[in-house]
């Protein structure tokens, strides 16, 4: 028996599923399947191709700092939290999904961990039960601090649509992708600024204190209007932070609406302004994915591009013609990898349905 959960790709809505705002990504074909059975040792053992495998006992289930953590994680709320017991198990984790870039490999082994090993002992969880645990997971468990958005789309996922996602509500709806002459594709840029983290945190607290000072529990509740007339109460950083977010809601609505209406243009205009709102104004972007969206532009089949997930380095994702492939951009990992020393991979990314259990 085992448990398949996607990777995601997010076309926009970039730093606000922490700030209560809307999100519009998608599951992609690419993912983590978790494969459980009971062992015949007393110990826990997990095999993953690439990794080696690692055994621990029921009662050593903290924190290792690594990618076990997921799985420990998983079990350790389980017995903690639902009052399970949890026999000895074997888990194989095998994945196609590229670690590091930007794609959630590890929300899908969170989510995939959860279903394999709940409906191992018998316990049902709805769907949002499965997300809500996996987000505790990485929150909690192993300490990054995450928005809902990965978790969700691995969970809800749909073949062939996006999934609009009011992180305030928590209503959701598909989005059919009606674009047919152009598809979404991703760069991996290589590069990993080690400020990430630590930045990220640092993003959320200042967006924080943005509300604080403008006396509002979510940016909801402030119009564009309103929050210009109360720029002064802001401090520059504040004030851009929250610019981001009050302007990037506007731009996840219009996405939708051109998704919906099959405008490949207006899509891509969109994230070219998600970018730059990125870049300035929430400054989580770095020069090499700066220079990577700037090239992409230049080139006729690509309609618009953004760099995406966490930021300071990681993925873009950008929308061009269909029979766009690798080989059109072999000239620009050349002069990449001549300017900074690293070169950038390609993947093409399609819609596909969320995680499910094979028996
Ligand atoms: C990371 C987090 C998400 C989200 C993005 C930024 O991918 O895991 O929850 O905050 O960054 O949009």
């Amino acid at each position: 028996m085992y448990a398949k959960a996607p990777g995601r790709v997010n076309i926009i809505g970039e730093h606000v599923d922490y700030n209560d705002g809307f999100i519009l990504p998608f599951a992609i074909d690419k993912a983590t399947k978790v494969f459980v059975s009971k062992s015949g040792q007393n110990q826990h053992r997990i095999t993953s191709m690439g990794f080696g495998t690692k055994t621990f006992e029921q009662n050593q289930l903290s924190k290792t700092g690594d990618w076990t953590d997921y799985i420990k994680g998983t079990i350790y709320y389980l017995t903690t939290l639902y009052n399970l017991h949890i026999p000895p198990l074997d888990i194989e984790v095998e994945s196609n999904i590229p670690i590091g870039a930007g794609l959630s490999s590890s929300a899908a082994i969170e989510v995939a961990s959860i279903m394999a090993i709940s409906h191992h002992v018998g316990l049902t969880l709805d769907k949002e039960d499965i997300y809500k645990f996996a987000q505790k997971i990485e929150n909690e468990f192993v300490g990054v601090k995450c928005g809902i958005m990965d978790q969700f789309v691995s969970v809800m996922g749909k073949e062939g649509e996006a999934v609009f996602l009011d992180t305030m509500t928590m209503e959701y709806q598909y989005v059919p992708i009606n674009l047919t002459h152009s598809k979404f594709y991703i760069l991996d840029s290589s590069v990993h600024h080690s400020l990430g983290d630590g930045a990220y945190n640092e993003r959320r607290s200042q967006c924080e204190s943005a509300l604080k000072k403008m006396n509002k529990k979510s940016f909801r509740e402030i119009s564009l209007d309103e929050f210009n007339r109360q720029k002064d109460l802001l401090n520059e950083v504040e004030f851009k932070r929250s610019r981001h977010v009050l302007t990037e809601n506007q731009r996840v609505l219009a996405c939708r609406k051109a998704l919906e209406e099959g405008n490949d243009g207006k899509v891509g205009e969109l994230l070219n302004q998600s970018h730059v709102s990125l870049r300035d104004d929430y400054e989580c972007s770095c020069r090499e994915i700066d220079f990577l969206v700037e090239e992409l532009n230049k080139m006729p089949q690509v309609h618009g591009a953004r760099i995406m997930g966490g930021g300071f380095g990681g993925s873009i994702i950008f929308l061009a013609e269909t029979h766009f492939n690798s080989k059109k951009i072999e000239p620009l990992n050349i002069e990449y990898n001549k300017r900074y020393q690293t070169e950038f991979k390609f993947y093409e990314v399609d819609p596909s349905k969320g995680a499910c259990v094979f028996d």
